[in-house]
């Protein structure tokens, strides 16, 4: 007989090979097998587990040791403070992409007259709907290439209510959008394709979601030329980067959008995370 702790333990020591947070990747499965949340698993950790669900537990935990990512095995995961539904057809929300909300709610909030927003490769939605969540009059129009991706993002969308504020489009980029927005977020595919090539997320999420090309700059490059046809003047466009180009967005920046106030901010780690351009004309 297998108590919680027992097998946590068990779990956790399987998954130190290929995690740097094994003992809470344990925890999270387990919550999500015994459908409570992780501080009921640590305050009740002498039960005992029954034995159909510790070999089920045991059969998820060696997809995870094989690299299955956790959210996609338990089919969700927390962004802002959100539960957002994720399948293999979108991205896993990540914590940079925190920086970017935070941002634009900073931004709306000293602005409060401007509530056309986009999100740009909207993905599971977590960004548009973690805006709607906090601005209850903000307006988003969210798009993505992806039918796949939009099936999530609809479903996230009708699980958080947000559907009187949210606008799901298929399209590429910015092309669907028609009229000026206040405010324009994206998320875009941004990692060069010869070193998405050697990298383990490859292997299990959609490379339409993270190939940005020769360079990783192709979307950031269409999105900057488009800018001035989409974003109203005062308004604000985010874009998250890969850490490595901050000097080279930068530079774009300067180039194809002279008038626009452009800037870098970093993330928690210090490294460039997000550009930020307001056009101030
Ligand atoms: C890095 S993911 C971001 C997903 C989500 N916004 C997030 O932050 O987790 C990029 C998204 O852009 C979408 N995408 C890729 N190319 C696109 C294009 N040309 N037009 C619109 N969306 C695109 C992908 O399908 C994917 O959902």
């Amino acid at each position: 007989m297998t108590d919680l702790r027992s097998w946590l333990q068990h779990a956790s020591a399987q998954l130190n090979v290929i995690s740097d947070t094994p003992a809470l990747d344990a925890q999270v499965l387990l919550a999500d097998f015994l459908q409570q949340p992780r501080t009921w698993i640590l305050a009740h950790n002498e039960e005992i587990l029954n034995t159909q669900l510790e070999t089920a537990l045991n059969e998820a935990l060696s997809q995870l040791v094989k690299g299955m990512p956790l959210p996609y095995l338990i089919g969700h995961w927390e962004f802002f403070g959100l539960d957002f539904a994720v399948t293999p057809d979108v991205l896993i929300p990540r914590p940079e992409t925190e920086l970017l909300v935070e941002t634009a709610l900073e931004w709306l909030q000293d602005h409060p007259q401007r509530r056309l927003a986009a999100d740009v490769g909207t993905g599971s939605g977590c960004i548009a709907v973690s805006l709607a969540k906090q601005v209850g009059d903000l307006s988003v129009t969210a798009v993505d290439i992806s039918r796949q991706a939009l099936d999530v993002a609809t479903q996230n969308v009708a699980a958080h209510a947000v559907e009187d504020q949210v606008r799901l489009v298929q399209g590429s980029l910015m092309q669907p959008l028609q009229g000026r927005f206040d405010l324009i977020c994206s998320n875009p595919p941004y990692i060069p394709s010869e070193k998405l090539a050697g990298l383990a997320v490859a292997k299990h999420e959609p490379h339409l979601a993270l190939d940005g090309g020769a360079d990783g700059l192709n979307a950031i490059i269409t999105l900057l030329n488009d800018a001035p046809r989409v974003l109203a003047p005062g308004g604000l466009m985010l874009i998250e980067i890969e850490s490595s180009q901050g000097e080279a967005v930068l530079d774009l920046a300067h180039e194809i959008l002279p008038k626009y106030l452009a800037r870098v901010l970093p993330d928690l780690a210090g490294l460039p995370r997000l550009l930020c351009m307001e056009n101030e004309d």
